[in-house]
């Protein structure tokens, strides 16, 4: 008996898509099905990037359909469907143009378990992704919707070894004459005794933190030196005295998704706790970040202050242009050099300029008036007698890549915030890193694209798979995007700390080079990020989007390299071999491969 099921009549309510909700026997805008002037009655319209799981049992034997992109699209849209059955592709639509004609669909699904329907942008940007499928129907039992498998939460990164390990930037950058303060990161069993060779006058070590101040500017190499029971460790160590901050992306937390407005002293305290004791510190995470919240919950900021520095730690504040910050408290306009003041007699460390209310008192909107209150801080904190780094962040309006470096900034936020809506067939993070990726030419050191926190382990709402957090953390540091952990500093797990805390990971973030990676080649089901590394070599990010296990190839030859070269793993930290024209590996659901090539 041939019993046939309409796609249309399924719950379509886990249909994830980018825009809307899917609809029955409708476009996703509401309209009638139409593809190049046909409308067809029954059918589902969704939205790229649109993803369907349906559980089959074996109990369905086809699928039938045509697909096309709904005639909203206005000559704009591009898309692609594709089916993939238990891991395997089934169907390819190939590119479809709006007004292109629907295209027929008939899969055999004899004994497949598990279906997966989708439909993706095919490079044109997620504008006009209206998606149809028509005339959609299954032969057999009615599938069930279901999602993706859930994966373990495997561990990669091997523990650090008992022997010492300098671990954290290879280079650090002061101004002459301001505090210094470099807490040495370093693994291994504790007791582990620290020394510094060559360390110049002015500055001296105290434990594992060099602090002190430099007079006159250059360049001073020194060298670091661990020893415990089992054995010694030795680095060395840039201290470059001159104008620029940040010559290695900032590493640190950030209180914003954690705890929203409601962050208090205690909280910021307990972070800072945290940093040292989860092992964060010892991986480099050092600055302890306050954003936007009520003055009346910090009743004594400099003590709170000399508590994080009193672990070698950094502290960072935030404040807006405007009248008022985003969360409606008060901000620093009109009184700009009096807050820049405070924060350098409090101990800040890190300001962040959230644009905000700024908008309310901006004279005009030229660049130079998205420019002036950050030309206005950038001065403001120069003239401080303290280091302090200054994040813009105004979501990447007025090109501020071109101009935040000329006026003082140390890292600028390119887009709106990372947030992670929970429909969403891809996490956000994606988008805010392939807008972040474009800007590449723009970073280098002591100047950083930030497309916002690391919102891994307990973070707000923030739900996403083990696969996910690596490729979260493996795009942060291919961008040299500065690396600020979102989560609760409380609940802490071993899965998200030794995804933050992988030191082959952190030092292609924070290589001397400063470059940050650029796409070498994309399309809907994945994508390569490369990143030159100071010491010749390159890091490789191979990035699967898609919802299944896919095998993904770099060649030497897109690395505009040639003859054989030699692969390591940097999250299991493991040799792969020497390869001749590429290296190639299989790679799940939303999952990545990060690599060095030498
Ligand atoms: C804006 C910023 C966020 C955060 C909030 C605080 O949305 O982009 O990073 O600072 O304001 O209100």
């Amino acid at each position: 008996m041939s019993n046939l099921v309409w796609l249309d009549e399924l719950d379509l309510r886990g249909m994830k898509q980018g825009w809307l909700e899917a609809r029955s026997c409708r476009a996703v805008t509401g309209n009638p099905l139409r593809i190049a002037g046909r409308e067809y009655a029954r059918g589902v319209g969704t939205h790229a990037r649109s993803v369907y799981w349906l559980d089959l049992a074996g109990g369905a034997t086809r699928f039938t359909a045509a697909v096309g992109v709904d005639d909203a699209a206005e000559g704009v849209g591009t898309l692609i469907f594709k089916i993939y059955g238990d891991g395997r592709r089934f169907f390819d639509s190939g590119v479809l143009k709006s007004g292109q004609p629907a295209v027929p669909v008939d899969v055999d699904l004899r004994g497949v378990q598990k279906l997966v329907l989708t439909v993706n942008d095919a490079g044109g940007g997620v504008r006009f992704g209206h998606a149809n499928w028509v005339d959609a129907q299954f032969t057999g039992t009615r599938p069930q919707p279901t999602s993706a498998p859930v994966e373990p939460a495997e561990i990669r990164t091997p523990n650090p070894p008992a022997t010492p390990r300098l671990n954290g930037p290879p280079i650090v950058g002061c101004r002459p004459g301001n505090p210094f303060l470099y807490r040495i990161p370093c693994t291994g069993a504790r007791p582990l005794k620290l020394a510094v060779e060559n360390l110049p006058a002015g500055l001296k070590l105290e434990a594992n933190v060099i602090t002190g101040s430099l007079a006159e500017r250059g360049e001073y190499v020194v060298t670091l030196r661990a020893g415990n029971s089992l054995g010694v460790a030795e680095r060395q160590l840039k201290i470059v005295c001159g104008d620029t901050l940040a010559l290695t992306p900032p590493l640190g937390w950030n209180g914003w998704y954690a705890h929203g407005v409601k962050i208090a002293d205690a909280d910021m305290r307990a972070a800072a706790d945290a940093l040292v004791n989860s092992g964060m510190a010892d991986h480099g995470y050092t600055y302890c970040n306050l954003d936007d919240a009520p003055a009346a919950n910090f009743p004594d900021m400099k003590t709170l202050a000399d508590y994080i520095h009193a672990r070698g730690l950094k502290f960072g504040c935030y404040t807006s242009p405007g009248p008022q910050t985003c969360a409606g408290l008060p901000g620093s306009y009109q009184h700009e050099a009096e807050h820049a003041r405070q924060y350098a007699a409090w101990g800040v460390d890190f300001l962040k300029y959230d644009f905000c209310t700024y908008w309310n008192v901006m004279p005009g909107k030229s660049t130079e008036d998205f420019i002036a209150p950050y030309r206005q801080m950038g001065r403001l904190l120069r003239e401080q007698l303290r280091d302090i780094v200054f994040n813009l962040c105004q979501y990447g309006m007025a090109n501020v890549w071109e101009w935040a470096p000329g006026i003082g900034g140390h890292c600028w936020r390119t887009t709106g915030d990372v947030g992670l809506e929970p429909n969403a067939a891809l996490p956000g993070f994606y988008k805010v890193a392939l807008a972040n990726a474009a800007l590449a030419e723009h970073a280098g050191p002591g100047r950083w694209n930030d497309p916002d926190y690391l919102l891994l382990g307990v973070c707000g709402d923030a739900h996403i798979t083990p696969n996910e957090q690596y490729s979260y953390m493996s795009l942060w540091a291919l961008m040299a995007a500065p690396l600020f952990f979102g989560g609760d500093m409380r609940k802490l797990d071993p899965f998200t700390l030794n995804i933050l805390c992988n030191h082959e990971i952190i030092a292609v973030n924070q290589d001397e080079l400063g470059r940050q990676a650029r796409i070498v080649r994309q399309c809907d089901e994945e994508f390569i990020l490369a990143k030159p590394l100071a010491a010749g070599s390159i890091a490789v990010g191979l990035f699967n989007l898609s919802e299944v296990v896919l095998p993904i190839r770099v060649s030497w030859e897109q690395l505009g390299l040639t003859g054989p070269r030699r692969v390591r793993d940097l999250w299991r930290q493991t040799e792969l071999g020497v390869f001749a024209t590429g290296w190639e590996t299989m790679i799940g659901r939303h999952g990545v491969a990060v690599v060095s090539i030498t």
